[in-house]
């Protein structure tokens, strides 16, 4: 059946104030089993260089899959490092691709962009209404 072949991942587009964060496509349709990419952009300063990857599937609360940063190696935390391929070389960009996809990774995927030692919260999720555009 059609659905179990193909399944649909959505990203999202969030700017704060003046400085935009944007991600690339906006609906990402993969054939299961493939691997799907998507990137994030931003346009705040290169001290930025840090990005979070996050995704919530329906029904279900965000959760981290990655943490990157121009500076380090990824932080995978509890996520599996098969399953999820970044590349995050330059401060103005990086990218998620999830690997072998399966129905259940259908879900909205995030990402967020912060400074090196920021201590407060700019630019998160918890602070900035994250809505999705189908
Ligand atoms: C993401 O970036 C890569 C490398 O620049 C590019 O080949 C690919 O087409 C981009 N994908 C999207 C969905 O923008
Ligand atoms: C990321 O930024 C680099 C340097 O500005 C640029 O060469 C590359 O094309 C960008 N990639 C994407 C996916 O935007």
């Amino acid at each position: 059946m059609m659905r179990n072949i193909i399944l649909l991942i959505l990203s999202v587009h969030w700017s704060q104030g003046t400085s935009d964060v944007s991600q690339s496509p906006d609906v990402l349709m993969a054939v299961k089993g493939s691997s799907a990419q998507m990137n994030c952009t931003h346009k705040k300063d290169i001290l930025h260089n840090q990005m979070y990857w996050y995704r919530q599937r329906q029904g279900q609360t965000m959760t981290l899959i990655v943490f990157t940063s121009t500076s380090s190696k990824p932080d995978y935390g509890d996520s599996d490092p098969n399953k999820f391929e970044v590349h995050k070389s330059v401060p103005e960009n990086g990218s998620l691709t999830v690997k072998n996809a399966q129905p259940d990774d259908s879900a909205i995927y995030f990402c967020l962009v912060s400074k090196h030692s920021e201590s407060n919260t700019e630019g998160r999720c918890t602070k900035t209404p994250c809505t999705h555009i189908i």
